[in-house]
């Protein structure tokens, strides 16, 4: 297995730093849920924030697989609140389609690097996208529908409160 080029590792060390903004970001909606009194989708939010643990890690372990180094740089700092559940999803959302549009780069730079490898590593992540933004652009629907009703927004809370890391 011939180790990592040099172009592929600089862009997956360019998502990693990616991964680790997109925890930081659910961090900043989770704390924004708990201040508004939200815990279910403050605890939605801590379960993304670990999944995206999850996915700088994975990449992480491969580019080290593959007898390369990751430069970890400066994490952005995330925007403090949002001003509504309404908001706050939709921006997940937004970031999450940001997100697909990063992994397809990544998928077009191994194609044309002829990586095999990591072409066949980063289809999870195209699999993984299409799941992040289904769920996000559910409850974004979801939270549209709850809008005109108060205690449909408490249900929501409750019910997003459910979900288990993993899921
Ligand atoms: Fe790591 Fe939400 O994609």
């Amino acid at each position: 297995m011939a180790t990592i080029g040099k172009n592929m590792q600089k862009a997956i060390g360019e998502q990693v730093n990616a991964e680790l903004y997109s925890a930081y970001l659910y961090l900043a909606m989770a704390g924004d849920f708990e201040t508004k009194n939200l815990p279910g989708m403050a605890s939605w939010m801590r379960v993304q924030w670990q999944e995206e643990i999850g996915h700088a890690m994975k990449f992480l372990h491969f580019v080290h697989e593959r007898g390369g180094h990751v430069n970890l740089a400066a994490i952005e700092a995330p925007p403090a609140e949002w001003d509504s559940p309404l908001a706050a999803f939709e921006a997940a959302y937004g970031h999450e389609q940001k997100v697909t549009a990063r992994i397809y780069d990544l998928v077009n730079l191994a194609t044309k690097e002829k990586d095999l490898a990591s072409l066949n590593f980063l289809q999870w992540y195209v699999n993984e996208q299409v799941e992040e933004e289904a769920q996000t652009d559910r409850i974004v629907k979801t939270l549209r529908l709850a809008a005109k009703a108060p205690g449909a927004m408490l249900m929501l809370d409750h019910h997003l409160g459910q979900r288990k890391s993993g899921s």
